[in-house]
């Protein structure tokens, strides 16, 4: 199959808009688009075309028991996928969409279970970027949307990323620039008794507390994955997000920190070793001596932190490097959903000194 990468600068030119038809019909015919987001490109197909889902499968190489997100442009559109839309689900809608939240619901007729991986709640999102909701309209409403990786690669946050992962195997890319945020939406479930984050994102618990009160963290995102933790969102079981060196991530003063990786670099190159690491902007001198440095931004700024990750770690796998080490990044608002990342990057390797 023959991939062809648009741009799109302007969301309201002329040619921007025959663009949006053209993918619109691709949808319709059952094909696959990939399109930006404000948290990373997804890899879209008809969210009600039972074969379309089966097809994002493929493309990413994902088991099929991992439920795919349904993208709306409309909140009149949500009616149609979902049996029930709870006073807290239209109290977050109205306060975060369009933007980096999911929520699960009790899943539609309209939703073939091949786009649920079987379930019968359904996630649904309104992605904030003019680009995306024009694309969806365009295509009907409804576009069921992973992060347009390979499975267990790093979510691409550039359309060179998505292609890297998906030349060949899907019908059009939308490149309309690098995405805001770099991380996966927040996904919370609505569907028990009280609202429950499955997976952290740019959207804080905070944050969502203060529009319906108390919200739990599924426990299973926390610790590190055994057997007995059986997270909810069936996704966040899987190693992901992983780079092809080893990560690990070095915990504790900063100081000390550095003096660690700085043996490892050494003790690395002794066993010829490519070593990268990953550190905020300020750090970056005291570790020149490693093959790739991957620059975080600046200690204070989460969204240049967050936005950045995946691109670093896919830097990591460019740069032939065998060994990273990262420094943590404990920032108030993002920290949690950037840990979350980097620990399931790292296979939870940390080391604390
Ligand atoms: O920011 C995002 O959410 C991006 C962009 C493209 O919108 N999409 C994304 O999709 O991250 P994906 O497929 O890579 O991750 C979806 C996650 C998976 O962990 C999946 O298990 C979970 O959402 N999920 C989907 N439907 C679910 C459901 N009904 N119940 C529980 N978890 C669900
Ligand atoms: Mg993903």
């Amino acid at each position: 199959m023959n991939t062809e990468t648009v741009v799109i600068d302007e969301v309201s030119s002329k040619e921007a808009k025959e663009i949006f038809k053209r993918a619109g019909r691709i949808i319709k015919q059952g094909g696959l688009v990939a399109f930006p987001t404000e948290t990373v490109y997804g890899l879209g197909g008809d969210a009600l075309n039972k074969e379309a889902s089966a097809k994002i499968y493929a493309a990413k190489g994902r088991p099929s028991d991992n439920p795919l997100i349904v993208h709306i442009a409309d909140i009149d559109n949500l009616y149609k996928i979902t049996t029930q839309v709870s006073d807290e689900a239209l109290k977050l809608a109205q306060a975060f969409w369009p933007g980096p939240l999911t929520m699960i619901f009790p899943k539609g007729e309209a939703v073939p279970y091949a786009t649920t991986g079987g379930l019968d709640t359904v996630a649904v999102r309104m992605p904030d970027n003019e680009t995306a909701l024009a694309f969806i309209r365009e295509a009907g409403g409804y576009i069921a949307a992973p992060s347009a990786n390979l499975s267990g690669r790093p979510s691409p946050t550039t359309a060179a990323h998505v292609a890297e992962d998906m030349n060949g195997r899907i019908d059009m890319i939308i490149d309309s620039g690098a995405c805001r945020i770099g991380l996966e939406s927040t996904i919370v479930d609505l569907t028990g008794d009280m609202p429950m984050i499955l997976r952290p994102g740019y959207i804080s618990l905070k944050m969502l507390s203060e529009v319906v009160g108390e919200v739990l963290i599924d426990p299973a995102i926390i610790g590190p994955m055994d057997e007995n933790a059986h997270p909810k969102a069936p996704g966040m079981k899987y190693r992901h997000y992983a780079p092809k060196g080893l990560l690990t991530i070095v915990s504790g003063k900063d100081d000390k920190v550095k003096e660690y990786i700085s043996r490892c670099i050494e003790e690395g190159h002794k066993l010829n070793k490519r070593i990268g690491v990953i550190a905020d902007s300020e750090s970056q001198e005291a570790y020149r001596a490693a093959d790739y440095c991957a620059d975080a931004g600046k200690a204070d700024d989460e969204i240049e932190i967050s936005s950045r990750l995946y691109g670093l770690l896919r830097g990591c796998d460019e740069n032939n490097i065998d060994l990273i080490y990262s420094e943590e990044f404990d920032t108030p608002q993002l920290g949690m959903a950037i840990m979350n990342r980097l620990m399931k990057a790292a296979g939870h390797t940390v080391v604390k000194v």
